[in-house]
Order: C-alpha cells, then structure tokens, then sequence
C-alpha cells in the first residue's frame, strides 16, 4: 500500500532479514518498475493541472515518500491497486522539510514547481552514506534559464518569472541535472538544449512520459536533448520500464547462489553491461526479448569491473558485484568512478570472511570458497542487496539490520527471493 492515511506507504515493520545460507535458487521471478524512472516521472506530474495516470507502481519506500510530499503540497492522489492517480491543481510550492530530507531524489521537484510556479523553496538535500550528493549542475541550469537562486537556513530558493530556453552544457553527465533541466525547459519560452546529458534509461523514459504530456523532447539517450518549450500540458497515463537495477540484484542473487532461473519483465538492452560482466565471470545468460534466463555452475572467475555513466558499468550495481567476486576463483578489481565513498558494504563483507582490501577509489576481492554468516548492518539500499546476496550463498545465518533502507528500492525483495527456494525470514 503506497499511502497511509497516517504516514508513509511501505511497511517498515520489520527492520531486520534473516537468510538461511547455502540455498540454490531455481524458478521465475517478475521484475518491477524501476525506482529510478518512476521517481522523476511523479515529479514531473507537478507540470500539468490535468489527470495523470501512472500504471504498475512499486510498492516501495521511495514512491510513498515523493508521493506524500505532493499529497502535502495540495495534490489529489488517489491509488488503485498498483495505479496511482494525480490532479495537481494548485501546489504549495514550499516540500515540506521532515518527507525532503528523507530523499534526495525530492529535489527533483525544484525544477517541475519552478518553472510552473516561479518560484520555490526546498531544503538542499543532505549528503547520504555514499557520498556528498552536491546538486550545483542543477543550479547551473536553472540560473541558465533565468532563475534567481539563493540560500537561506539550509533551504535554496529559486524564482524566475519566465523561464528563457538556453544551451546547458553538463560538466558530468548528471542523471538527476539531466532530468531536473528536463522538467523546468519544457514550460519554458524558446528551445532549450542539454549538452553532455546523462544517457540512462530512465531519462528516456522521463522524455517518453513528457512528450506523451504534449511536451516536445528529442535526442533523449543520446548526449544531446533538445527541450522545446510549449504552454501547457495535458493529461496522460503512462507505465515506467522495467527496473534494470533491481533485474541485476537478482541475476547476481541466482549467479552467487549457483542456480537457474527465468527473470520476467525485463529490457535485455539496458542490461547489457550486468550481462557482460556476469558472462565473463562465467555465468550463462539466454536473453529473450522481454526475459533472461540465468544460471551458474563453474566456478566464479575474477573480473575487473570499472562504475561509469550509462551504457558503462552502473555503480548501483557494485556493490552486489562486490559479494558476488568474493566467491571467486582468484582475485578481482573494482573500481568506482561515480560516488567517492560507495565502499560502506565492504566493512560488513569483511564481517562474513570476505577478503577485501580498498585502495583509493578502488577494491581488490581476493575470492574465497566459503563465507560465514554473520550479523551485518546496510548502509544504503545497494549495500543491503549486496548483503543479502552475500548471505545466500554463505554457511550459516545471516543477519542483516538496516532493512529500511532496503526496502526503500526492492519491492517485495524476501518474498521474490523464497519464491525461488531462498530461506529468509524478515523480523
Ligand atoms: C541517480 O542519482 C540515481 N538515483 C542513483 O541511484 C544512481 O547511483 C546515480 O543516478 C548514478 O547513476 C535516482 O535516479 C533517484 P548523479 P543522482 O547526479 O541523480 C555528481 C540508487 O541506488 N554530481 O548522476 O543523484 C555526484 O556527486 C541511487 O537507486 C555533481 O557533482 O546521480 C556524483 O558523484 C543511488 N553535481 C555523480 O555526479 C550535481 O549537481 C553522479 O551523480 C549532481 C551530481
């Protein structure tokens, strides 16, 4: 259940999840919408006045958090079964501060109730456990296009009249300033271009969304956009892709476990580098058009493994490499060139007998055939299905705390993971 009539949707009851070690994991699981398209799409439904629909919502922390805050900022949300629906007629254009720090993905409100409103105050987003999280590339674009930017008591406040389309030149290929700009150009006068734009999926599927709104948005996926501005935008429904990071958690879950199975509802297309890198540790993968099936029985070569801006390696997916290569025949390299400090699970691993050592922005996993349970803490949602997968293929139990985090991101995640023979229990 998304929302609460009191509070947030996603249950957190059970903050803690036990996995029974050494289980093979065989059969079907069914992936979910991605939390990383599905976020900036609620967000730009802020753009329209008119009814929007969105289709086959994850029951996730994350989506009741962005929800909750538009509800409070005067939406009408209404949920129906895995389908919410919004009427955003007149916002509050302030997001309250206790939902806001909670997410940083809240600050992908900035631009839609800028460039609607005028103007907008929202508390800069905190740093998180992987890193300092700056968002100055969005700013950049939104003082391009004519706002007035200023802080005050760790809120930053923009206004700008009209908003005037610009050329954004991206000094990284930023997917939250990619999709920030993307929502304040396409209610702006004159045609705005984003150069060096991130290429994720996920921007594409923003861009399909828009355009589905009326809105006028070419060259996304490439590093090039072109957001010409139009007047209005109109109701549409629409459903996210599937989720690429979590279709990888459990293609990792079933390779670390040594077993086969079939993952439903997928993209094989944004799955391409997961794909590489687990085939060249020596999984199997046969892709279908909208299915994989994956299964590993040799032993788990090493690999090197660099994080990159999409299509190269995606860091959401390091960390569960990281307990995967800990099982491997020899010694792997991992290194992470996006976040400066996304090496907070290897702590935990080392608690399970893992033998990592961290060099700069750089591990080196020198595998081992066995590791032992233990008690272990999440730091942050990849870090705690990093953990898990850890867990699965361990002697003994695991214990991993810090469940909230993981389910701000894995629908369900206990549930899918026994239906395929996995033995966890959520406390
Ligand atoms: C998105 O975060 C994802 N979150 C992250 O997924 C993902 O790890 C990240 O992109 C990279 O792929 C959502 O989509 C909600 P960035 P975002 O802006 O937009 C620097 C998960 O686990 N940067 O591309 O915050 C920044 O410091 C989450 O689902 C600036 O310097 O990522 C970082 O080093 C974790 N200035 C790098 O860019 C800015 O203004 C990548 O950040 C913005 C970013």
């Amino acid at each position: 259940m998304i929302i609460k009539k009191n509070g947030l949707g996603g249950d957190d009851r059970a903050l803690e999840i036990i996995i029974q070690g050494k289980k093979k994991l065989n059969g079907e699981i069914e992936i979910s919408s991605s939390k990383n398209a599905i976020l900036p799409i609620i967000a730009a439904s802020i753009l329209t006045d008119e009814k929007i629909i969105i289709n086959k919502v994850p029951d996730i922390k994350d989506v009741a958090i962005i929800t909750q805050i538009i509800k409070e900022l005067g939406s009408q949300v209404e949920q129906k079964e895995k389908q919410l629906l919004f009427q955003n007629i007149a916002l509050e254009n302030y997001p309250p501060y206790e939902l806001v720090r909670q997410m940083r993905a809240s600050f992908l409100l900035m631009g839609p109730l800028l460039t609607r409103y005028g103007n907008v105050r929202l508390s800069l987003p905190g740093g998180c456990a992987i890193g300092n999280r700056p968002i100055d590339l969005h700013l950049k674009g939104f003082h391009a296009m004519g706002a007035d930017i200023s802080f005050r008591g760790g809120d930053v406040i923009a206004r700008a009249k009209q908003l005037k389309g610009q050329h954004i030149y991206l000094d990284y290929p930023s997917v939250g300033a990619t999709e920030n700009i993307i929502m304040a150009a396409i209610l702006a006068e004159g045609t705005t271009y984003i150069e060096n734009a991130a290429l994720e999926p996920e921007i594409v599927d923003l861009a399909n969304f828009i355009n589905k709104m009326g809105g006028i948005i070419s060259g996304a996926g490439s590093n090039v956009i072109k957001i010409q501005g139009v007047k209005k935008l109109y109701a549409a429904e629409y459903t996210p892709i599937p989720d690429r990071i979590e279709a990888g958690t459990y293609m990792l879950a079933v390779a670390a476990s040594g077993g086969q199975a079939l993952i439903k509802n997928i993209i094989p297309e944004h799955l391409k580098a997961i794909s590489a890198k687990l085939e060249e540790s020596g999984a199997e993968i046969i892709e279908g058009n909208n299915h994989l099936i994956i299964k590993r029985e040799a032993n788990i070569k090493p690999i090197y493994i660099k994080t990159l801006p999409y299509p190269g390696f995606p860091t959401d997916m390091q960390a569960q490499f990281m307990a995967y290569l800990s099982y491997a025949n020899g010694s792997s390299v991992i290194s992470e060139s996006v976040f400066e400090n996304r090496f907070m699970h290897v702590q935990e691993l080392l608690r399970m007998g893992a033998d990592i050592k961290i060099e700069g922005k750089t591990a080196i996993i020198k595998g081992k055939k066995e590791l032992t349970g233990a008690h272990v803490h999440a730091t942050d949602l990849r870090a705690g299905a990093a953990l898990i997968i850890a867990g699965l293929a361990a002697n003994g139990k695991t214990i991993v705390s810090g469940n909230e985090h993981i389910r701000r991101g894995y629908e369900n995640i206990s549930q899918k993971l026994n239906a395929l023979g996995a033995n966890i229990q959520e406390l």
